[in-house]
C-alpha cells in the first residue's frame, strides 16, 4: 500500500504540491488526472524518490521512503517501475541494450539476457526483428512499448506510467491503454497512470484528480461521466477555469 500524507513541494517561491493526501491500496489501477503543469510529474517523482518533498510522508508498505538513506531507499524503489513520459530510451543503444540495460551493466552475459529481453518484447506485442534497431528507427508507439518492456525486466510490484499516451494517434492510444491493462492483470501490480487523456477511464479502476497541488477527488472510473464533483465535471468535459456549481 502507498500512503501519501500532507506532501508539499515548492520550486523557489512557486508551490507546486500543496498538502497532498492520497492512499493507494495494493493492486489498485489508479488514473491520476489534472491539467498540464499542475504538478503530476513532480508528484510521481516524489513517490519514487527522484524529487525530495519539502514536507510530508510517502509510506510504501508502512515505510516512509522520504526519511530513508539513499541506500535503504533503493531497496524500496526496486519495487517501483517507472515508465517515463517520453519513453527515455538511450539513443546510442539498440532495443536489446535498452531493455536489458540493468543486467548488461551488471556484466550478465548477452546470451543469458537475450531470452529475457525477447520475452518482455513479446509481452508488449513487439516482434524480435526490432531487437537490433535504434530508437530513431522506431515509431512513437513502439518507443513507449520498449520503455515499458525495459521496466518489466525489473518485475515491479508498483508500476507507474507518466503520460503514456501523449502525442500518439487514437489507435495507438487504444493499443497502449490495452497493454497497460493487460500488464496490470498479468502482474497484478499496483498501477498508477498519470494522464490528461480521458480515455484512461475506460481502463482504470479509480480516478484521482490533482488540482492546485492537492487531490481534490477520488472515485470509481466506470461511473465518472455521471460524477457531479465540480472539478471532475469540468475537466472531463473540457469546460473553462474554476470550479462551477453543478445542479
Ligand atoms: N526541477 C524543477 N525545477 C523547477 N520547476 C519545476 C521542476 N520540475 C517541475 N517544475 C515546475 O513544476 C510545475 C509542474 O510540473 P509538472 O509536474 O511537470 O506538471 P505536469 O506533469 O502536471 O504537466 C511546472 O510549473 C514546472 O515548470
Ligand atoms: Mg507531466
Amino acid at each position: 500500500m502507498i500512503e501519501i500524507k500532507n506532501l508539499k513541494k515548492s520550486f523557489g517561491k512557486k508551490a507546486i504540491i500543496r498538502g497532498l493526501d492520497l492512499t493507494i491500496p495494493d493492486h489498485d489501477f489508479l488514473a491520476i488526472i489534472g491539467r498540464s503543469g499542475e504538478g503530476k510529474s513532480v508528484f510521481l517523482k516524489e513517490i519514487i524518490g527522484l524529487i525530495k518533498p519539502d514536507e510530508g510522508q510517502v509510506l510504501i508498505d508502512g515505510i516512509d521512503v522520504t526519511k530513508l538513506t539513499p541506500k535503504d531507499a533503493e531497496k524500496i524503489y526496486q519495487k517501483c517501475g517507472y515508465v517515463f513520459q517520453f519513453a527515455a530510451l538511450l539513443d546510442s543503444l539498440n532495443v536489446f541494450e535498452n531493455i536489458g540495460i540493468t543486467l548488461l551493466e551488471n556484466n550478465e552475459p548477452e546470451e543469458k539476457v537475450l531470452p529475457l529481453v525477447a520475452d518482455k518484447l513479446k509481452s508488449v506485442g513487439l516482434d524480435q526483428d526490432i531487437l537490433y534497431k535504434y530508437p530513431a528507427e522506431l515509431s512513437g508507439g513502439m518507443k513507449k512499448r520498449v520503455g515499458l518492456a525495459r521496466t518489466l525486466m525489473l518485475s515491479p510490484e508498483i508500476l507507474i506510467y507518466d503520460e503514456p499516451t501523449t502525442g500518439l494517434d487514437p489507435i495507438t492510444v487504444k493499443i497502449i491503454h490495452e497493454l497497460i491493462k493487460k500488464t496490470q492483470e498479468k502482474l497484478n501490480a499496483t498501477t498508477i497512470v498519470i494522464s490528461h487523456d480521458i480515455e484512461v477511464f475506460k481502463y482504470a479502476k479509480r480516478v484521482a484528480m490533482l488540482n492546485e497541488g492537492k487531490i481534490v477527488y477520488v472515485g470509481p472510473a466506470d461511473t465518472i461521466w455521471e460524477c457531479k464533483d465540480p472539478y471532475i465535471y469540468q475537466f472531463i468535459r473540457g469546460l473553462k477555469e474554476g470550479p462551477i456549481k453543478i445542479k
